[in-house]
């Protein structure tokens, strides 16, 4: 049921304050202890793949334990190089994908120790898992993923994190992007729903937070959209660059902030509209959405809704079926 809302897709967005605060709520300490592991392999498809090349850096920066994320449909095909004391994480909605079953498989094979991220209960890939963590995001039914992945990112910070306080003031802060933001993220999709392709850029976290987006514009609105890691363009994709194409920046990293703005600079003048979304003033850009700046570990939330709500204003102005885009199935039961 729709409730008030004429899709699923925004009607499961606005759940995600709700999600984030069930997940909190449900979260134990001690819950699964990560760090007896030396490394650690994310498998997964989509946007759970994306989740994991988030979390890669925050299991790297904040626990110093290596990790490695691959596609499933890669992962299974080719040579496993097993380390020592190293963790497989599969992370599944569905719990169904064929690859990312498969996968699970060959940890298991391997004698690899497995946890499954899922949110479907007994789902085939929580029933080969060692481990399970339930993500608390209820059914979701449109075909592009927007809590579900709220809540795959926030099961793996509780973990990484191991501090429930930490992340207490999320929920309103999601609500406040849905009562805030709206008319920036209207005002974005304007520009963009016309696109043919559109570019993001990004570095570290902002990357793959970037790389989310980009999906989701791509499965929703059938716009050719491409994140790249901002320092690779002049390596090649700077050559795309018009008057106009659309450029979204996302600027949320510190460490980072002025090699990403120099980048913005160098596609700005061959002529990109660059649209920056950031968590702090950029002076040289004046189309721009700043967020709240928040704790490392809590920033890439605020962002990602904002490129969700950003991805189904584009969709919509294109007039386009948001909740079962063409060619696509909720779950992918065959490779
Ligand atoms: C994108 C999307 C897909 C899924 C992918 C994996 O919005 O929903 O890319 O993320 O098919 O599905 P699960 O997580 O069910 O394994």
């Amino acid at each position: 049921d729709k409730g008030n809302f004429d899709y699923y897709m925004l009607k499961e967005i606005y759940e995600e304050p709700t999600i984030i605060e069930k997940t909190i709520c449900n979260f134990t300490k001690n819950h699964f202890d990560l760090t007896r592991y030396n490394h650690v392999d994310i498998v997964a498809c989509g946007s759970s793949y994306h989740v994991g090349l988030l979390v890669k850096y925050w299991i790297e920066q904040l626990l110093n334990i290596s990790t490695n994320v691959e596609i499933a449909s890669e992962y299974r095909y080719k040579k496993l190089i097993v380390q020592d004391n190293s963790l497989t994480i599969i992370i599944s909605q569905s719990g169904e994908t064929a690859d990312s079953l498969a996968a699970i498989k060959i940890a298991k094979i391997l004698k690899i120790p497995t946890l499954a991220i899922v949110n479907v209960i007994d789902s085939s890939i929580a029933r080969e898992a060692d481990n399970i963590i339930y993500t608390k995001a209820g059914k979701e039914v449109s075909v592009a993923t927007t809590k579900a992945y709220i809540a795959q990112l926030l099961s793996m910070a509780l973990l990484i994190e191991n501090n429930k306080a930490l992340f207490e003031g999320l929920p309103k802060e999601l609500s406040h992007i849905i009562d805030n933001k709206m008319e920036d993220i209207t005002q974005f999709a304007y520009q963009l729903y016309q696109s043919e392709h559109i570019y993001f850029l990004g570095r570290g976290v902002d990357y793959a937070i970037a790389m989310e987006g980009a999906l989701k514009i791509k499965e929703i609105s059938y716009i050719h959209c491409e994140a790249y890691a901002a320092g690779e363009i002049k390596h090649g994709t700077i050559a795309l660059i018009e008057k106009n194409t659309p450029v979204i920046a996302i600027v949320t990293d510190n460490n980072i902030r002025e090699k990403t703005i120099s980048n913005m600079k160098e596609v700005s003048s061959r002529g990109a509209n660059v649209l920056a979304i950031t968590n702090e003033d950029i002076l040289d850009f004046n189309n721009k959405i700043i967020v709240n700046k928040l704790p490392m570990i809590i920033q890439p939330f605020n962002i990602i809704l904002i490129l969700q709500l950003l991805a189904f204003q584009i969709a919509k102005l294109k007039g386009c079926s948001i909740d079962k885009p063409k060619n696509l199935a909720k779950s992918v039961t065959v490779e």
